[in-house]
């Protein structure tokens, strides 16, 4: 949570921002809007070769699948300040993870975590990058997603004592 109680500051990150992180986005907006839990979120991706584009044909007709409007979505690169700006950022896979450490600034105060470290004996696991699969590959994307959602969303009510598991 952020200083003065106000929304918890939430950045979710894979690699392009075009398959993953989006739709934790997506399926964070919907479902803290239900949970009425005042969060400020986005997703950003640590490459830059999508930049200013929408997500994916497949991730916005999965997200369409299930309620979830993420066409609005541009991606974006990862910025130094966003170190400092969120609380937590949250990688879709470990690979990103690692590269978050890597990057992250002396003075960096967000979180780096795993989005599936919030799902029991899913700890350290991947949501699998879908982008070279089939639907069926960003249908379990979505899954994970939403699992690790759900679990990042009892985390955050939990409050900061709880926040590192
Ligand atoms: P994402 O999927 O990280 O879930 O957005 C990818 C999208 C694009 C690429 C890799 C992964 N790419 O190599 O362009």
């Amino acid at each position: 949570m952020t200083v003065q109680g106000g929304p918890a500051r939430i950045l979710f990150v894979c690699l392009g921002n075009i398959c993953r992180s989006p739709l934790a986005e997506g399926v964070m907006r919907a479902t803290a809007i239900d949970a009425a839990f005042p969060v400020e979120i986005d997703s950003a991706g640590t490459g830059d070769w999508h930049i200013g584009k929408k997500p994916d044909p497949r991730a916005i007709a999965v997200a369409a699948r299930h309620g979830i409007d993420i066409s609005a979505q541009r991606a974006r690169q990862i910025r130094m300040s966003d170190f400092g700006y969120y609380d937590r950022m949250v990688a879709l896979d470990a690979s990103v993870l690692r590269d978050l450490r890597g990057l992250a600034p002396a003075d960096g105060t967000a979180l780096l975590e795993l989005l599936l470290d919030h799902v029991p004996h899913r700890r350290g696991d991947d949501v699998a990058d879908p982008y070279f699969g089939d639907d069926t590959a960003f249908e379990a994307a979505l899954s994970d997603i939403r699992l690790g959602i759900n679990g990042l969303l009892r985390s955050l009510a939990e409050g900061p004592d709880h926040a590192r598991g």
